[in-house]
Order: structure tokens, then sequence, then C-alpha cells
């Protein structure tokens, strides 16, 4: 017997006028601090503390569809949250969408 698995459910994380394109902003979501980017017209949505040292992902530059962490520059995938250096994942990402005037996370 295979335990029941518990539908992801969506969370608001803010309102979709908070976050700008070619913005990013930090929430807390269930408990989990995330940051969400808005990134020519795609959101994304992973950890907000890097991997490193736990530096500010949500005020980091973005390129390419990278972030670079502010504190010592290690850059990371919006998409997957790939360290880009050893191509690994070391952040988690998370499903996300605006509706209703509000942007929601699956966590
Ligand atoms: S805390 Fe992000 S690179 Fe060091």
């Amino acid at each position: 017997m295979t335990a029941p698995t518990q539908t992801p459910v969506w969370r608001r994380a803010c309102e979709g006028h908070e976050l700008l394109d070619s913005a990013a902003i930090e929430v807390v979501v269930e408990g989990a601090v995330l940051a969400i980017f808005r990134e020519q017209q795609t959101l994304y949505a992973l950890d907000a503390m890097c991997a490193h040292q736990g530096g500010p992902i949500a005020k980091g530059a973005v390129h390419n569809g990278c972030v670079t962490c502010p504190w010592h520059g290690w850059q990371y995938e919006l998409a997957t949250g790939k360290q880009t250096i050893h191509n690994q994942k070391l952040l988690e990402t998370y499903p996300v969408k605006e509706e209703a005037g509000a942007i929601w996370v699956q966590i």
C-alpha cells in the first residue's frame, strides 16, 4: 500500500501590481521564504536565500534568465534553481501563476 499523496495547493503570495516587470519580491508563504520574479512577462518562484551563505536572491540582478546573488555572485537559473557554475540544482523552484489580480505559488 502506498501513502496517499497530498494535492499541492495554490497559495496567495502577493498582489499582482506589487511585482512589476523586470522586478522581484521576497514573500513568506506557508513559512517558506520565496523570491518571485517577473521577467519578460514570465513569473518564476524559487527559494529566497542563496545556497552559499543565505544572500537575498530577490535583490540580485537578472540577466539572460539567471539571477546573480548580490553578496558573492553565485548565479542561478530562474527556471530551474540550478547554480550555473556546477549546473547543480541548489534552490527549489515552485509553480507560480497570476490570477484574479494576485500572484499564487504552489507549495
Ligand atoms: S551568499 Fe550568495 S553568493 Fe554568497
